[in-house]
């Protein structure tokens, strides 16, 4: 991983500005979920560091407009650049980070630049589809996991198929490997959404409902409750919850097991990503600890 730092710091210093040097120095760097994966798959290969760093630049610069779409004033635990900078600025600064990240990627192969650059299509299709469908409460669940696929998933499935590429190894079964990853990567996500606390979260509790973003626990609950508690769900979307109405919600969702019943589907997502993987000691245990996360 040290070597993706490095290149990544490299990027950084060739937009050649000290503003973008001290911007992005405030970023808290992540999990780096995509370029491990990168690294796993096409280690011994000398493009993968590069590789990584382009895809972990794009992962940044969708952050940092997603924080100005969504308002967010909290970023992985620490203030968001459009908190502490302003949306313009974080808005351009995303522009940089994903147009350095687009310069680099013309370096590889037609075959793997295509599917980097449209993944970022599809993410981008992901997220406007995902504010589209804030508007209203919405259970119906293949929406739902359409619009994960798109937002989350497809640029962890194109760092997966990518890399096979560059390894000379099974490019489909890889691609399938990331994209259940990432759609229960994102579940998990969901589900620690309700059911941790902040300081846990790096970005305040409950958050998801309060955003319009009816998530697979909500969708669940929905479809069980009686004519009365529909409504009354239907009426809290979008609200700023008090402690009785989310204490209300969590109540539901234990009763109706909605959080065990996303975190089955997480669970069966990420058991056809082992499968595919059986030989893989590496991959498989990345899915491992992902679905270990507490909730
Ligand atoms: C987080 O979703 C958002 C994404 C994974 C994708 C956002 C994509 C764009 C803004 C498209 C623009 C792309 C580029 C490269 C500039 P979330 O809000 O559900 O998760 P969160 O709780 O982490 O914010
Ligand atoms: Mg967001």
């Amino acid at each position: 991983m040290q070597r993706v730092e490095k290149e990544i710091a490299r990027l950084i210093d060739e937009c050649d500005y000290d503003e973008v040097t001290r911007l992005f120095s405030m970023l808290s760097g992540g999990k780096r979920l995509r370029a491990k994966l990168i690294l796993k798959i096409a280690s011994d290969h000398e493009q993968a560091p590069l590789l990584a760093a382009i895809v972990e630049l794009i992962h940044a610069a969708s952050l940092l407009h997603d924080d100005v779409i969504d308002e967010a004033s909290l970023r992985r635990g620490v203030p968001s650049v459009n908190a502490t900078d302003g949306s313009k600025t974080a808005v351009m600064l995303g522009d940089i980070l994903y147009s350095k990240a687009f310069t680099e990627l013309v370096s590889f192969d037609k075959d793997i630049a295509k599917i980097i650059a449209s993944s970022v299509t599809a993410l981008s299709k992901g997220e406007m589809i995902d504010v589209k469908m804030a508007d209203e409460f919405n259970s119906d669940e293949d929406k739902y996991l359409d619009m994960l696929y798109l937002k989350t998933a497809t640029l962890i499935e194109a760092a997966a198929e990518a890399s096979a590429i560059l390894a000379g190894k099974d490019s489909s079964l890889h691609a399938l490997y990331g994209r259940n990853l990432g759609l229960s990567f994102q579940i998990i996500d969901d589900i620690l959404d309700i059911t941790a606390d902040e300081d846990t979260l790096g970005k305040p509790a409950m958050n998801d409902f309060v955003e319009g973003k009816c998530t697979l626990p909500y969708i669940y609950l929905y479809k069980v409750l009686d004519e009365a508690d529909k409504k009354r769900l239907i009426a809290l979307h979008t609200v700023v919850l008090d402690e009785q109405e989310s204490s209300w919600i969590k109540q539901k969702m234990q009763e109706h097991k909605t959080i065990e019943k996303s975190f089955e589907l997480a669970q069966k997502l990420s058991n056809e990503a082992m499968n595919a993987m059986k030989d893989n000691a590496e991959l498989v245990g990345i899915l491992q600890t992902m679905i270990k996360r507490s909730y």
